[in-house]
């Protein structure tokens, strides 16, 4: 486990994108991509960087249930916003909220995840540790499933919706398994309301109440923090 702190997320974001860069020099054409606040800036980078990605594969972490793809808050529409309506991949992978069968889905998902090895995962963490929205609890070993968001995670990502009732309340998710089988993961955490989880993924004990500590056991994995977000280590 590698900590790399820095003065704020400009400074992080640069760093986090010259690693996408060197693994991208070094072969890497898989990206495990996240959504959230934490990557905006290294989303940035990457969109006015010559980093070329049309010989690579992307497969986003996590979709909310419910929201079409064209719906303005549907993970789908960042990603297009973020990145893809500047760089284009070879092919995007983004679980389909809508599916009737979302069972089938999952499965479908994990057979793109099993087809497509993730090189590197980019990752942000929620207040209460969840990773992707795999919540407390969720099982080390789950692979793409259906959640209940928790009320934190539901409070939390409400910014982004006019009206509490309008967050969806539940998602798909590519489970802590899949994400633990990426060759190499990189975590972004900004601002002091992370502190804790940061403090709890670190230093804690490796339990399923709290998702993110399982990333002590990865083998290449950097969490990349602002001072605030790094202030209980
Ligand atoms: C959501 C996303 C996560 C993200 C988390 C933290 O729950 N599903 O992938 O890491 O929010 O969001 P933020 O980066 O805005 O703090």
């Amino acid at each position: 486990m590698k900590i790399i702190k820095v003065n704020d997320k400009y400074e992080g974001s640069k760093k986090a994108f010259k690693i996408i860069e060197e693994v991208h020099l070094n072969g890497a054409r898989v990206f495990g991509l996240a959504t959230g606040s934490s990557p905006l800036e290294l989303y940035k980078e990457l969109r006015e960087s010559s980093i070329d990605f049309t010989d690579s594969i992307s497969i986003n972490l996590d979709e909310y249930i419910g929201l079409s793809k064209d719906d303005k808050q549907s993970y789908w529409t960042f990603m297009c916003q973020q990145l893809f309506s500047v760089k284009s991949f070879k092919k995007s992978y983004i679980p389909n909220g809508r599916a009737k069968d979302l069972a089938a889905e999952a499965k479908r998902y994990d057979e793109i995840i099993q087809q497509y090895p993730i090189d590197l995962q980019i990752l942000g963490i929620g207040n209460n540790g969840h990773i992707g929205f795999n919540e407390p609890k969720t099982p080390f070993s789950s692979t793409t499933h259906i959640v209940e968001l928790t009320d934190s995670t539901i409070e939390a990502n409400r910014r982004f919706f006019a009206e509490k009732e309008a967050v969806p309340t539940k998602a798909i998710s590519m489970g802590i398994k899949s994400i633990m089988s990426a060759q190499k993961i990189l975590l972004l955490a900004w601002g002091k309301a992370k502190a804790e989880a940061i403090e709890a993924m670190v230093k804690g004990p490796i339990v399923e109440d709290m998702p993110a500590s399982i990333l002590q056991k990865h083998q290449d994995v950097v969490f990349i923090l602002d001072k605030a977000a790094g202030s209980k280590l």
